[in-house]
């Protein structure tokens, strides 16, 4: 039997772009997912779009019975960590939930590899787990202080982490830190598809431009940005993923290493930036309104992408405009 990457969280908005290289760069994938923030819909267009097969099981990471199942069974060689709860304020709100969810899943999934001998992980962390600081260039060695709960739960599993690599020499680990992943893939098939208010920028945007919400809401323009908006490093999803696949090239041919590394182009877009060129793509007015800042909210950071630059000969390729016509495109398309 061939070996398999084990993808949690596979049918997300990360994950399953993500299974898209994978399949295409040819690599045998086993999805686990418990569906709680996506649709077994999204896993059929990865099939769409790749003509490629991959097995699916519908369940959760926390369930021990059937990690042992998996890694008993099906000859996994290494694991690409995708899933977890993300929603910063609900985070706030129910701490539990998010600690058990993405600190306790991760444990029992990294306590079954162990026992498996599967000892290569890819992990989805965060640049949330940097907080705030006063210059607006995040590289890695900047500290890390989160200001909030999901943030927290990233960085306590990057340092278990760190913590079992210590112990055992024999793991190999990539740390990703996402900046602010956008856009959808270039088919128009798969994208984000929030199933509540969605949290982020772009996808709301997209959302007042298909008249599917009235506006929308800024966040402070009194910020010192030159247009008083917050700025931010805003990745294309099909660069975030490219990334993955060859961070998991990395730590499969070096062997016994743990990296962290940013994800991000290293340039930042303010809001209004990001309505103008949505506007132009879209040929949609998008109407908003100023109100309050919201605690926490920070007028500018980006990436250092420096080191996953060099470490993974990779590079973020695509622009602001790409980033609207793909969001543009799945939103106008593809409700599922
Ligand atoms: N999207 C972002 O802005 C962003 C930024 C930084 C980091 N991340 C991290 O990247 C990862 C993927 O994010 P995404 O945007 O694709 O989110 P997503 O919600 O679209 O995908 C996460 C997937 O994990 C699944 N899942 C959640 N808990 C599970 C569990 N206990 N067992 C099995 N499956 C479970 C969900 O059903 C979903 O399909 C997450 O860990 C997230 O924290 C996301």
């Amino acid at each position: 039997m061939e070996s398999k990457i084990l993808v949690t969280g596979g049918a997300g908005y990360i994950g399953s772009h993500t299974l898209v290289k994978l399949l295409e760069e040819g690599y045998d994938v086993l999805v686990l997912d418990n569906l709680s923030n996506s649709k077994l819909e999204t896993l059929d267009r990865v099939t769409s779009i790749t003509k490629k097969k991959f097995e699916f099981i519908k369940g959760d990471i926390r369930d021990k019975n059937i990690l042992k199942e998996i890694f008993k069974n099906k000859s996994i060689n290494s694991v690409m960590h995708f899933a977890g709860l993300k929603a910063v304020g609900e985070s706030e709100n129910f701490p539990i939930k998010y600690y058990e969810n993405n600190v306790l899943g991760s444990i029992v999934l990294l306590k079954e590899m162990a026992l498996a001998e599967v000892k290569t992980i890819v992990f989805s962390s965060s640049a949330t787990v940097y907080g705030q600081h006063s210059n607006n260039r995040y590289d890695e060695k900047t500290p890390t202080k989160p200001i909030n709960v999901y943030g927290k739960t990233k960085l306590i599993i990057e340092n278990i982490l760190r913590d079992i690599k210590n112990s055992d020499d024999n793991w190999s680990i990539g740390l990703l830190r996402y900046f602010n992943p956008v856009g959808a893939h270039s088919s128009g098939f798969i994208g984000e598809n929030p199933k509540e208010k969605p949290n982020n920028l772009l996808p709301y945007v997209a959302q007042v431009a298909a008249g599917l919400r009235e506006k929308l809401f800024i966040f402070g323009d009194d910020y010192p940005t030159v247009d008083g908006t917050g700025r931010r490093d805003y990745i294309h999803i099909e660069d975030l993923s490219s990334a993955h696949v060859r961070a998991l090239d990395y730590i499969q041919k070096n062997k016994n290493i743990l990296f962290t590394v940013n994800l991000g182009t290293g340039r930042s877009y303010s809001v209004f930036e990001m309505i103008n060129a949505f506007e132009k793509v879209s040929g949609k007015k998008i109407p908003f309104k100023v109100v309050e800042r919201r605690i926490g909210d920070l007028a500018e950071f980006y990436a250092d992408p420096s080191k996953a630059e060099k470490l993974l000969d990779w590079k973020a390729n695509f622009d602001i405009k790409k980033m609207c016509e793909d969001t543009w495109r799945w939103q106008k398309n593809n409700i599922i």
